[in-house]
């Protein structure tokens, strides 16, 4: 019988898993990551090209690159977010039969599940550059993906030549991932803030029984939102220095947005991230017009903040939905030695601290390694389809724990919200 992989198709990047020697692992692609950009790219030469090789064509030929369309999958062209997305999109979004979305691309027309199937027909080539034949694929979606998205996903999979064996909610994959096999009895959130969607899941684990307390998420809210806000306060600063709106050219626009999550990725390690955007438009007597853009990670979290606060309070609602009581903080805290080495003006940062407590006892004791019985909620956070769980880095405590992000820092990776590692250690 031919394999099954696993995929975690991603609004921005996908990753193919499948078993080998009896243990689930992640595969590499030809370059060695085991990870690929969700990107499609219809080249002149009449080639698709998949991945890293389309994320760089997008620089050149956004028209005709095509990208974060599981924000767009199953969803109606009236609605609100295939609006947004016609507004700022540099490839064409056309109405298709039945009110569904239709992209077009170097003259031809396809529907989603057509652009996502050759993000997955890449995935299967992937497992099978070892000469295994694949035929048969368990793909992960957002947690409140409704039906239409879902069997949309579903048809995108037979396109690619895969019969879908199921489609997965990612937070269920995550906790599998993570609990799968270990035995142990403990209470979960994964937060798994992506490129596009948010979901917030709150899960019991118990040997090998998983059970779901309470899942919400917002479909349309990610790391691209993050580039979008740092795009136009890049294009506001280059409208009040040269006069030139980068927002009317969606080509330039484009290299705003690519530059704009590169200073982002870089404020995950540093305080300050500088781009020199050049040439990107002529000026009297055809001078280029060139700008070098900074931005501190303080502006970069002043910025964000309204997207976290989002995010935040759909962590409340799955509290809520889980009857726990969300006791969500957020504090200022100087930096200490920390600024005055770095000889940064620096004088805070934003800590988010999120801990939950139940509200009544769960039948039973509840949960956990003791610490139910005061109300312990172990929480980590996690992501889907790369790496291991970074247990050193979440806390638990009694009367109520902290998420922790994702990271050997203690960085998240979808969010360019930084924990300082020195007060990981503290907390
Ligand atoms: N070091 C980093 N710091 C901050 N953000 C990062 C970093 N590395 C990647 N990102 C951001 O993470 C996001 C992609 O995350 P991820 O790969 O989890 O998303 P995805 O699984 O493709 O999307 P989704 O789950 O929403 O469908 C992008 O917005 C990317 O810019
Ligand atoms: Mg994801």
């Amino acid at each position: 019988m031919s394999a099954v992989i696993g995929i975690d198709l991603g609004t921005t990047n996908t990753v193919v898993a499948a078993v080998r020697d009896g243990r689930a692992m992640a595969l590499p692609t030809e370059t060695g990551e085991r990870l690929f950009p969700s990107v499609v790219s219809f080249h002149p030469n009449g080639s698709v090209l998949v991945g890293r090789e389309a994320k760089r064509r997008r620089l050149q030929d956004a028209a005709n690159t095509v990208y974060s369309t599981k924000r767009l999958i199953g969803r109606s062209y009236d609605s609100e977010e295939v609006r947004k997305a016609r507004s700022r999109s540099a490839f064409v979004i056309q109405e298709g039969p039945g009110r569904g979305v239709l992209v077009e691309a170097r003259g031809e027309t396809y529907t989603l599940s057509e652009i996502s199937a050759f993000v997955l027909k890449e995935a299967k080539r992937i497992a099978e550059s070892t000469g295994e034949v694949v035929d048969r694929a368990v793909i992960t979606v957002p947690a409140n993906f409704n039906d239409l998205q879902r069997a949309a996903t579903k048809v995108a999979g037979h396109i690619a030549g895969l019969e879908v064996q199921r489609i997965l909610n990612e937070p269920t994959a995550a906790a599998l991932a993570y609990g799968y096999g270990k035995g142990n009895q403990e209470r979960i959130a994964v937060f798994d803030f992506g490129g596009g969607t948010f979901d917030v899941t709150l899960l019991d684990l118990a040997g090998s029984v998983f059970e779901v307390l309470a899942t919400a998420g917002d479909t349309f809210l990610g790391g691209d939102d993050i580039d979008l806000a740092i795009a136009e306060r890049m294009a506001e600063r280059y409208l009040k220095t040269h006069r030139y709106d980068a927002r009317a050219d969606r080509q330039v626009f484009e290299r705003l947005l690519a530059s704009a999550e590169e200073i982002k990725i870089r404020l995950s390690a540093s305080d300050v991230a500088t781009v020199q955007l050049q040439e990107i438009a002529f000026g009297v007597g055809g001078k280029s017009l060139d700008m070098p853009f900074s931005m501190t990670r303080l502006e970069l979290e002043q910025l964000a903040a309204p997207l976290v606060d989002r995010a935040l309070g759909v962590c409340r609602e799955a509290m809520g939905i889980a009857r726990l009581a969300p006791i969500l903080r957020s504090s200022h805290r100087g930096r200490g030695n920390d600024t005055s080495s770095a000889g940064s003006s620096q004088s805070g940062r934003v800590f988010w601290t999120f801990t939950a407590r139940p509200v009544e006892r769960r039948r039973g004791g509840g949960v956990g390694s003791g610490h139910s019985s005061v109300g312990a909620f172990r929480a980590t956070s996690w992501r889907y389809g790369s790496a291991k769980i970074p247990t050193k880095n979440h806390r638990s405590g009694i009367g109520g724990a902290t998420i922790l992000w994702r990271g050997d820092d203690c960085r998240p990776r979808g969010c360019a919200f930084a924990f300082d590692t020195t007060a990981c250690a503290r907390r």
